[in-house]
């Protein structure tokens, strides 16, 4: 099994709130990430796809388009975004990183496995919002 990896970076604002519960308990619960005005991140990406290299290409996925396929279904929505009010895919969810994660897995699972060779798949995505809080999901490695 072969490995391949896009890194990409994006910049959002975001605010961590959840609209169900009352101000005093997401101020308790989020801190400063619920600040009512907003804060940004430079969120890096890094979308992992699996398989082995096609007979021809050689290649598991061709970069270029694995690359266009992160701009089209991630950066061209989140990059310079509001992350809670204008990403329609993110409609309810509240932007944490492993929020994100699942979502932008969704997003791009059928794109990428159309493009992909034969039995590659995507296999994990994963979020850097700071250089030191890190989420991925990856749900092959669960099974
Ligand atoms: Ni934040």
């Amino acid at each position: 099994m072969i490995y391949v990896t896009r890194k990409t970076h994006f910049n959002a604002a975001h605010r961590l709130h959840n609209p169900e519960k009352s101000d005093e308990w997401n101020q308790q619960t989020f801190g400063k990430c619920n600040n009512h005005n907003w804060h940004g991140h430079n969120y890096v990406l890094e979308v992992t796809v699996a398989g082995e290299p096609d007979r021809d290409t050689g290649y598991v996925i061709d970069l270029g388009k694995l690359k266009t396929i992160i701009k089209k279904k991630i950066l061209d929505p989140c990059d310079h975004k509001n992350l809670n009010l204008e990403v329609p895919f993110l409609e309810n969810v509240i932007p944490t990183s492993e929020n994100l994660v699942k979502a932008f897995y969704d997003q791009l699972k059928t794109d990428i496995e159309k493009a992909a060779s034969n039995n590659s798949r995507l296999y994990s995505v994963k979020l850097f919002e700071t250089e030191r809080n890190i989420a991925e999901y990856c749900p092959d490695r669960a099974r």
